[in-house]
């Protein structure tokens, strides 16, 4: 495990700010996340819940949503936030989205502590679905 390194600084303080905007009556676990493009734009999300629990929209995804729906194509790293003892880790759901539309992005996971662990995609999704291989 590392510490935060000063490249993804205002990426982590990005997905900081969005966690407190979290909607999580039900689970209680607040979760902020933030995407940054090979241009320099950040774009965060944090998780919304629903009375209808499927209907839980995660930070990561939300997060790529923004950057994917304001036409973003290139990105370079994804990373996500919550109070944990370790970085948390995103759900299988993400993983795939972060495959499908960020296949190159380095993933960061941290937590309060500022501990960091990063990966490839690839090493998070073995053998995924996609482009209907
Ligand atoms: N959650 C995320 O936002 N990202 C993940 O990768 C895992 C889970 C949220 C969904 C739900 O609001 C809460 O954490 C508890 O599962």
């Amino acid at each position: 495990m590392v510490v935060l390194q000063k490249k993804y600084e205002k990426l982590f303080e990005a997905a900081l700010k969005a966690r407190e905007n979290s909607c999580s009556p039900y689970s209680g676990f607040k979760v902020g996340a933030a995407v940054l493009t090979e241009s320099g734009r950040i774009y965060s999300g944090c998780n919304i819940e629903s009375s209808s629990f499927g209907l839980t929209m995660c930070a990561e995804r939300n997060a790529l949503s923004a950057a994917l729906c304001a036409g973003e194509k290139d990105i370079s790293a994804v990373l996500v936030t919550a109070d944990t003892p370790d970085p948390v880790s995103p759900c299988g759901a993400c993983r795939q989205l972060i495959y499908d539309y960020a296949p190159d992005a380095r993933i960061i996971l941290t937590n309060l502590k500022r501990q960091v662990l990063e990966f490839k995609i690839e090493e998070m999704l073995k053998y995924p679905f996609g482009k209907f291989k």
